[in-house]
C-alpha cells in the first residue's frame, strides 16, 4: 500500500497509506487534505490540482500528456521543472514515499 505525504505550504505534512489506482489528486480530496482543488473532477482542464513532486520520485512518473504540459503554463503559482497534475498521475507501489508539495495558490 503506497503512503503518500502532502505538504502545505505552511510546512505542515499530512500522510497517508493509500489503495494504489487512484489518482493523487481524488486521494488528496477523499482524505481532506487542502489544496488541491481539482475542480474540473480530473480532466486536466483546470490546473487546480497543481503540485511539486520531491524530486526523488520525478523520474518514476508517468510521463506528461500534452494536453497537462499545456495546462501547467496556466496554473496559479509558480511552474517549476517539478509542476505536474495531481490528477493525472495514477497512486501506483511503485510511488511509495512520494511527497506532493501543495503550492500556495490554485486560482488566479
Ligand atoms: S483536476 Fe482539473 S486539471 Fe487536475
Amino acid at each position: 500500500m503506497p503512503r503518500v505525504t502532502y505538504v502545505q505550504p505552511d510546512g505542515s505534512r499530512e500522510t497517508f497509506d493509500l489503495g494504489a489506482g487512484k489518482s493523487l489528486m481524488l486521494a488528496a480530496q477523499s482524505n481532506g487534505v487542502s489544496g488541491i482543488l481539482g475542480e474540473c473532477g480530473g480532466q486536466a482542464m483546470c490546473a487546480t490540482c497543481h503540485v511539486y513532486v520531491d524530486s526523488r520520485h520525478l523520474d518514476r512518473l508517468p510521463p506528461m500528456s500534452e494536453e497537462e504540459d499545456v495546462m501547467l503554463e496556466d496554473v496559479a503559482s509558480e511552474r517549476k521543472p517539478s509542476s505536474r497534475l495531481s490528477c493525472q498521475i495514477e497512486l501506483t507501489d511503485e510511488l511509495d514515499g512520494i511527497e506532493l508539495h501543495v503550492p500556495e495558490e490554485q486560482v488566479w
